[in-house]
């Protein structure tokens, strides 16, 4: 990991997305500051519609906000032309989603290695490293299994290792247990909670309490504005 210590992996100042239609302008995050500090596990909650996506987008370095400053592992994205926030994305963040985004066909080893593609590392390196994460995640005995042959649960758990074998400063996710029955889900939220009592970075977006008592702290998304945690 990069930066200081002290320094929040993520840092939001004053950040605001809308989404300009042509007919209206639809704001989908107004003047929010958050920060994250490096080893902290938060939730992002929110029903429907609050703006969740936009946040997770915006996290991911997949989209940018209209205005306020982002930083990320102590890089100012604002500041980054679209490949300079491709490259940060590839190496600070591993995402883990609702529906796993697994390649089919592909085996899992595969599947885990290709995050280090793009990183130049060679196909030895690469597979070593991917049959690693995958051995932690207990998948050991299904390196050579495709997506099919692996139940929902299992698949989260690749793309868990797939999010993790490049070494992210973060690891996002998004409704991560949404398709998961519930006791897939809880496997996997406790997945989540022994990577944080290791040292990992996670933010979770989701709609849903239960699921956000995981995390150590849960902030509260409400038509596009960060509310403070509801007390217990
Ligand atoms: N591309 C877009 N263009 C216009 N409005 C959008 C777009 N994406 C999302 N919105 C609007 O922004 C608000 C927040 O949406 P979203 O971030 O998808 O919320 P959530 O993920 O919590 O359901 C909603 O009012 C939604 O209709
Ligand atoms: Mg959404």
């Amino acid at each position: 990991m990069s930066g200081v210590a002290s320094e929040p992996i993520i840092r939001l100042e004053n950040v605001s997305r809308v989404y300009d239609t042509g007919k209206v302008q639809v704001p989908a995050l107004l003047d929010v500051d958050l920060e994250v500090a490096d080893g902290e596990f938060l939730a992002i909650v929110g029903p429907s519609g609050s703006g969740k996506s936009t946040m997770m987008n915006i996290l991911g370095c997949l989209d940018r906000p209209t205005s306020g400053r982002y930083i990320l592992d102590s890089n100012p994205v604002d500041e980054l032309d679209d490949d300079g926030l491709a490259y940060l994305r590839s190496r600070s963040i591993g995402f883990v989603f609702q529906s796993y985004n697994l390649l089919p066909r592909t085996s899992a080893l595969e599947n885990v290695a290709a995050p280090l593609l793009y990183q130049g590392v060679s196909r030895k390196e690469r597979l070593r490293r991917a049959q690693a994460a995958l051995e932690r995640l207990g998948l050991a005995d299904r390196v050579g299994h495709v997506p099919s042959e692996l139940s929902g649960g299992q698949q989260q758990r690749v793309g868990i290792a797939r999010a993790l074998v490049t070494e992210p400063a973060l690891l996002l996710a998004d409704e991560p247990t949404g398709n998961l029955d519930s006791h897939s889900g809880a496997e996997v939220l406790e997945l989540f909670k022994d990577l944080h009592s290791l040292g990992r970075t996670i933010v979770l977006i989701t709609h849903d309490l239960d699921v956000a008592q995981a995390a150590d702290r849960a902030v509260h998304l409400r038509d596009g504005r960060l509310q403070d945690a509801v007390p217990a």
